[in-house]
């Protein structure tokens, strides 16, 4: 995870430096935890300049932002309690509101953060399903067809669940998109994903297709295992840098 969290700190360094502040669409989920913990300790967390740093969500489950299956929680846990980050800069998708109220309110927090700029962040970072979902973009559901909206609601049948995610637009508008894969029960959706017949409403993970970005698949070992190619190519989470292959645990 240290990988992540070097990406983490080097586009926030250039966001701020270009345009004075950076914006983040978080992913939710177990794997980031880890990423999110070392970005709050040193050395990384004194290399971000909090105070200009924007946090979103790429999606969050529809339960109150105390419940741990909360991606805000997590991410508060992990990370958000422990930088000097001012309230201000966190834009909550309220879980314990109806569902699509609270995809409408996200979209009005996404239209006052950029403005009449189009929405695009300097980077979205996102898991991958063992089904090959992303965000909370699950095959089969309507979402995944969606291009006008930025924000929506959906239902998760499979998990009983409601969440709220952005968009496919949204997320391929993006300038950086990083996927965070670990664990050996990844490899099957990873390599399909990657190397599998194109098939998103089965692999929506495959409609993160970004013209103008660029993606960065910070994956470890096991997460690699199936992949047609040798694995010191992939980039583990792990490692301060891509080309450093190395053990994630
Ligand atoms: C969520 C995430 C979701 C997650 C994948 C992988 O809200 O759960 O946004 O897309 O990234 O399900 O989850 P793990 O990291 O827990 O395996």
């Amino acid at each position: 995870m240290r990988g992540a969290a070097a990406l983490f700190v080097e586009h926030a360094r250039q966001a701020v430096l270009t345009r004075g502040r950076f914006s983040v669409a978080l992913a939710g989920g177990n794997t980031p935890r880890r990423a999110y913990a070392l970005l709050a300790g040193e050395p990384f967390r004194s290399r971000v300049d909090w105070s200009r740093v924007h946090i979103f969500w790429s999606d969050e489950r529809c339960v109150p932002p105390d419940d741990a299956r909360s991606n805000c929680h997590m991410t508060r846990t992990a990370l958000l309690d422990h930088v000097p980050i001012p309230s201000a800069n966190i834009y909550r998708i309220r879980g314990e509101i109806r569902p699509a109220a609270a995809a409408k309110d996200y979209e009005a927090a996404l239209a006052h953060y950029f403005g009449t700029e189009p929405v695009r962040f300097d980077l979205v970072i996102l898991g991958l399903g063992t089904n090959g979902h992303t965000a909370s973009l699950f095959p089969g559901t309507p979402v995944l067809n969606e291009r006008t909206r930025r924000a929506a609601e959906v239902y998760v049948a499979e998990l009983d669940m409601w969440r709220v995610t952005l968009t496919v637009p949204v997320i391929n508008a993006a300038a950086v998109v990083a996927f965070l894969v670990s664990g050996a029960d990844k490899a099957d959706a990873l390599r399909d994903v990657l190397f599998g017949p194109r098939d998103p409403e089965r692999m929506p993970a495959q409609l993160i297709q970004p013209a103008a970005i660029e993606i960065s698949w910070l994956v470890d070992r096991a997460a690699a295992s199936r992949l047609p190619v040798p694995t010191e190519t992939a980039s583990p989470i792990d490692s301060n840098h891509a080309d450093a292959p190395r053990d994630t645990e």
